[in-house]
């Protein structure tokens, strides 16, 4: 019979879930008596759609589809970011919401995975609109969310304000203020320190470790970065205190390059003051599409999905490629870099800063007691090294891919629990 939506099972023609599905296929000969459970991986435990009305400054009214994914809860309470982008589609948020799963299993923190996200490009809304929206969205999420259930974070185009509307509509609808429902809130509204710049110091940590353990030296290193918001940004700024140079950016206005290396301070506040790295001074621009034949050592795709694909893998010159988006680069990409012999540092464990330290925060909201970002980073460094540690065992020992290596640590997490649970009823 035929249907005019594929079935969510079907790893073809369904968009980023599909590369998700067959990236689960790849790990289940490792996954021993477990595999057994594995279908568990395959279907989101829980989806909700839901229509976003709000009245526009204009006197109009405009829908918006909002989604909510809780793919598995086995581990613990939902955790996931919000997006906010005009592309955002189901069968993305379904991806999202697995890869946190996974993510949260690799780096041993205890949550189980989900997503949200709305089609609007928020930056044709008004801080009204985008905050009438914010909070219509959490109000039509909250009966799966909350401190001890799911708990949203920041994701593309989303921030500490948007977060700080989810945290207050959240606790005006319940009737007590409830910090813990959201990580990634302002610092003043039980957010934590350290917390906007810990995906980037998370990418920035499991790249040096991989350096060393390749004998690529950081110090001169050349850096290109795809996005330089949250996460390209702050990567980008590490590595260059740390002696690399960062040759090429691209983000949505344009890419820049500067052989000798960009001045990212002063990027950074280019970004900040203009909205984008298009019109920087301190460098020539470059076409989009040479981007990926840049000559660099270290490439760190840091925007959207489906970025790295087989028609522009074979131009990539970077030794070592570090995931900071979720999603980058497609199967067949990830074949082609594997037979190159250039080294990928999944998604999975290369983003997994960010919800670590989304996991101190909701921990001190918990104990309402705060710590010194000194002491978060360092704890954030210590988790991220070891986790990064027992995975490049992993991948040694089965001699398999970084990602599939990922995979096994944290699906075998993930089913262990599963399987201890037992199925209720
Ligand atoms: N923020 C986090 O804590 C976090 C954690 C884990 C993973 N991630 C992932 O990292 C990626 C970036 O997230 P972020 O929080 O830095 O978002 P952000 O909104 O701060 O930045 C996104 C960047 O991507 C760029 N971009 C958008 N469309 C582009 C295009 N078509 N081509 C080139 N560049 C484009 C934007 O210009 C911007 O520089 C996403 O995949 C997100 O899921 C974020």
């Amino acid at each position: 019979m035929q249907h005019a939506l594929p079935s969510y099972l079907n790893p073809d023609d369904v968009g980023p879930w599909g590369t998700y599905l067959k990236q689960v296929d790849r790990v289940t000969p490792y996954l021993g008596s477990l595999a057994r459970w594995v279908e568990t991986l395959k279907r989101p435990k829980r989806i909700l759609i839901v229509d976003v009305p709000i009245e526009m400054d204009d006197g109009s009214i405009a829908h918006f589809e909002g989604y909510r994914v809780q793919h598995n809860l086995s581990r613990g309470p939902g955790k996931g970011g919000v997006r906010f982008h005009q592309d955002v589609t189901l069968s993305e948020v379904m991806a999202l919401s697995a890869w946190m799963s996974v993510k949260n299993a690799a780096v041993n923190v205890p949550y189980g995975g989900a997503k949200g996200g709305i089609r609007v490009d928020p930056r044709k809304l008004s801080k009204g609109e985008l905050e009438r929206l914010t909070r219509r969205y959490t109000s039509e999420i909250g009966l799966l969310i909350g401190p001890s259930k799911d708990i949203p974070a920041p994701d593309v185009n989303t921030n500490g304000q948007i977060m700080a509307w989810m945290m207050d509509t959240y606790s005006m609808n319940t009737g007590a203020t409830a910090t813990g429902v959201v990580t990634g809130k302002p610092v003043d509204l039980g957010g934590s320190l350290g917390r906007v710049e810990a995906t980037g110091r998370g990418v920035f940590t499991v790249g040096v470790e991989a350096a060393k353990l390749t004998g690529l030296p950081v110090e001169g290193a050349r850096v290109a970065v795809q996005g330089f918001g949250n996460v390209g940004g702050t990567a980008g700024k590490l590595f260059a205190d740390a002696g690399a140079k960062v040759v090429a950016v691209q983000d949505h206005t344009g890419t820049i390059y500067n052989a000798s290396g960009l001045d990212v301070a002063a990027l950074l506040e280019h970004v900040r003051t203009q909205g984008g790295v298009g019109g920087f001074a301190g460098a020539e621009s470059m076409a989009n599409d040479d981007f990926w034949g840049v000559g660099c050592d270290i490439l760190i795709p840091a925007a959207l999905e489906g970025q790295i694909t087989k028609d522009n893998a074979h131009r990539i010159q970077a030794k070592l490629v570090i995931e900071g988006a979720n999603g980058p680069t497609t199967p067949e990409a990830d074949d082609i870099l594997n037979d190159k012999g250039v080294l990928v540092l999944p998604d999975v464990i290369a983003n997994a800063g960010g919800v670590t330290v989304s996991y101190f925060e909701w921990v001190q909201d918990f104990s309402s007691f705060f710590w010194s970002e000194d002491e978060i980073n360092a704890r954030l460094v210590r988790i991220m090294q070891e986790a990064f540690a027992s995975i490049w065992q992993v991948a040694q020992e089965n001699k398999v891919s970084l990602r599939t290596a990922t995979f096994i640590v944290a699906c075998k997490r993930i089913l262990h629990a599963r399987e201890m649970r037992g199925l209720y009823p």
